[in-house]
């Protein structure tokens, strides 16, 4: 036999393997619904209801989900003239999947308000639908600009307790630091769809099953691994970055030749989520740090929609989370819309820029 057909054989066989594989982990598959029911079983006196809003937010990302993966067939491609408040041009699916979270989430009774990275203000549940003890904070669609590409966009939520349960939330309510975060997760819209989340024990991800409409418990207790050799950051910023980053950076490219003494490798798809994702799964370093670029904006990103959930779950997952001066969790918002420097990613590697930071 060739050596060709002997390789193609080898390649059936194991592929025939892997799908057998994955047929015997059917029998028993642990589905997000019942993983979440036995996380509240942990939660003293919990009633039931942040499991239903969790519900109602999943159904919100599959929707989504469908509607990204359709894309130009279901005609949401592309822009549209309007801006949103940080005035940049909104696409047709950042509209339309702000509207799918509104519409899935205002109706149960589960929140006393949202905020999206979408509207300008506070969205108010409208009468007669009940107000109740969570809000909810999300973007609909981080790397928006990514979309019309086919390159991997997500979801972020952060929900947070309602200071004054039941009673319609002014934006004030939301201004709390992200300590106090219930819960965060985001959807990656990815070569596959998966859901990542944390309550504050640890973080699990999920993988969108499209035949049965459920994720399922695909990496339980995902871990950042604390060194890395891979950093994120978007070069063509590099002039205006603060001295600690620049000496960051340029130790991470002189590699082996450098005072780090190996060589690092570079990332940027410029989707938070996918950057996030790629981290939590083999170790990396994020930074849209402080820069000059425009002294009106501290940061790139966004504190309530981006970092702060963001960060729950990266320090859930062992890894820190800073602006290069505080902890990002600890800050108190002052906008819904206040942007912070972030720099985020396995352990030891944000320690070393923090370091520099400091001196
Ligand atoms: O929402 C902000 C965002 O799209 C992030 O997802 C991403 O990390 C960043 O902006 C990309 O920024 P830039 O356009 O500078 O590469
Ligand atoms: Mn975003």
């Amino acid at each position: 036999m060739s050596a060709f057909f002997s390789n193609a054989r080898h390649a059936q066989t194991s592929i025939i393997s892997v799908f057998n594989f994955s047929r015997k982990t059917d029998a028993y598959r642990h589905y997000h619904p019942q993983f979440i029911i036995e996380e509240q079983r942990h939660i003293a006196g919990a009633s039931g209801d942040f499991t239903a809003l969790l519900n109602d937010i999943v159904t919100a990302i599959k929707t989504i989900s469908n509607a990204v993966n359709k894309g130009a067939l279901i005609g949401v491609m592309g822009a549209l003239d309007t801006e949103n408040v940080q005035g940049e041009t909104q696409k047709k699916l950042d509209v339309i999947t702000n509207e799918i979270m509104i519409r899935h989430n205002e109706w149960a009774g589960h929140l006393s308000g949202m905020a999206s990275e979408e509207m300008d203000d506070v969205y108010s549940i409208p009468s007669p639908n009940p107000l109740g003890k969570y809000l909810l904070v999300f973007d609909p669609l981080d790397g928006s600009s990514n979309v019309d590409l086919n390159i991997s966009v997500g979801t972020i939520f952060s929900i947070l307790r309602s200071p004054v349960p039941s009673r319609a939330a002014s934006k004030e309510d939301f201004f709390q630091p992200g300590t106090k975060q219930v819960c965060a997760g985001y959807a990656l819209y990815g070569s596959s769809t998966m859901l990542v989340l944390t309550t504050g024990h640890g973080v699990n991800g999920f993988t969108l099953d499209r035949d049965i409409g459920e994720f399922v418990l695909t990496h339980p207790n995902m871990k950042i691994p604390v060194d890395t050799r891979e950093f994120a950051i978007n070069a063509s910023n590099q002039r205006f970055w603060e001295p600690p980053v620049q000496r960051y950076v340029a130790e991470c490219q002189a590699g082996s030749t450098g005072p780090r003494g190996r060589d690092f490798n570079m990332r940027w798809v410029a989707s938070m989520v996918a950057e996030v994702h790629r981290i939590l799964t083999r170790g990396g370093i994020f930074m849209y740090p402080r820069d000059t670029k425009d002294l009106s904006k501290p940061g790139r990103l966004r504190l309530m929609y981006e970092a702060n959930p963001m960060s729950f779950i990266v320090e859930q997952a062992g890894g820190l989370s800073t602006t290069g001066y505080e902890r990002i969790l600890d800050i108190v918002p002052q906008d819904l819309h206040q942007r912070v420097p972030v720099i985020l990613g396995s352990k030891n590697e944000v320690e070393v820029v923090l370091g520099y930071h400091k001196k």
